[in-house]
């Protein structure tokens, strides 16, 4: 998986032409990031979010649980770009993290994986930020990129089949917040929401037989727009499985 990087350099002579290129660019705004353990310095798969194992590991394990960038769980999955700001220990990019959990701090913004906090370091400073427990931090929304992956959702394993359906949307690329998910039964063109149920999980009971259809409402730069993925879920969906959408957002 590949972030694109480009930490904003304000050059003298850019000043006036700043505002024309970085429209669509989003600044850093400053806050305070810390870290939390875990076995093995991944992600906590009992995330907020209801990630599961894909909260653990997505991402290599650079991930972190936000406060009030969780938005009632619509900030799960979204990128930021994290950099400390100590010159002396801290390096220029900082990490590049998915937001898999809920965490209040002191003040901060971002509780990091410990593998995601290591990355704000420079090369062999990681012990001193550890000893400082909480850095200044200046952070950015960034596109996520989730090289080779389309849209995919997961069959929540708390789904009973046929009478539960829950699921959960993972690779969500670019700069995107999925706001609403409807199904419908397959060739019927009447939608029904699915329920918010829990960090990123949307449900729904007694869905329709037969290959279901999904579509998402996504809402990014380009403002509100339904993707839609025709049978995205076969009939005999298991709990636990993950679908192919087919769509790729930008
Ligand atoms: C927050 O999300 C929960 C479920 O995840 C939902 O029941 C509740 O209505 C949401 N609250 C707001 C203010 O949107």
């Amino acid at each position: 998986m590949r972030f694109t990087i480009e930490k904003h350099i304000v050059f003298l002579g850019l000043v006036v032409l700043f505002p024309l290129i970085c429209t669509s660019q989003s600044t850093f705004k400053s806050s305070r990031a810390t870290y939390y353990d875990s076995p093995d310095d991944y992600g906590n798969p009992r995330g907020a979010c209801g990630f599961g194992e894909y909260g653990r590991t997505v991402n290599y394990g650079n991930v972190a649980g936000v406060s009030r960038l969780y938005r009632n769980g619509t900030g799960c999955g979204a990128c930021y770009q994290v950099t400390c700001t100590n010159p002396r220990y801290c390096s220029y990019d900082g990490v590049n993290i998915v937001v898999t959990d809920y965490g209040q701090g002191d003040r901060t913004d971002f509780i990091l994986s410990s593998r995601a906090y290591t990355k704000l370091a420079k090369p062999n400073m990681a012990l001193e930020l550890f000893a400082l427990g909480v850095v200044d931090v200046e952070y950015r929304r960034i596109s996520c990129k989730f090289s080779g992956y389309n849209l995919m959702f997961k069959v929540n394993e708390n789904s009973r089949y046929p009478q539960y359906l829950a699921i959960i949307i993972l690779y969500a690329e670019g700069q995107n917040d999925i706001t609403a998910v409807e199904l419908s039964q397959e060739n019927d063109d009447e939608w029904k929401p699915m329920r918010k149920a829990f960090g990123a999980v949307f449900d729904f009971s007694n869905p329709p037989e037969g290959s279901i259809s999904l579509r998402f409402q996504v809402k990014g730069s380009a403002g509100n727009t339904w993707v839609q993925s025709n049978n995205a879920i076969p009939s005999y969906w298991k709990p636990g499985a993950a679908y192919d959408s087919n769509i790729q957002l930008t």
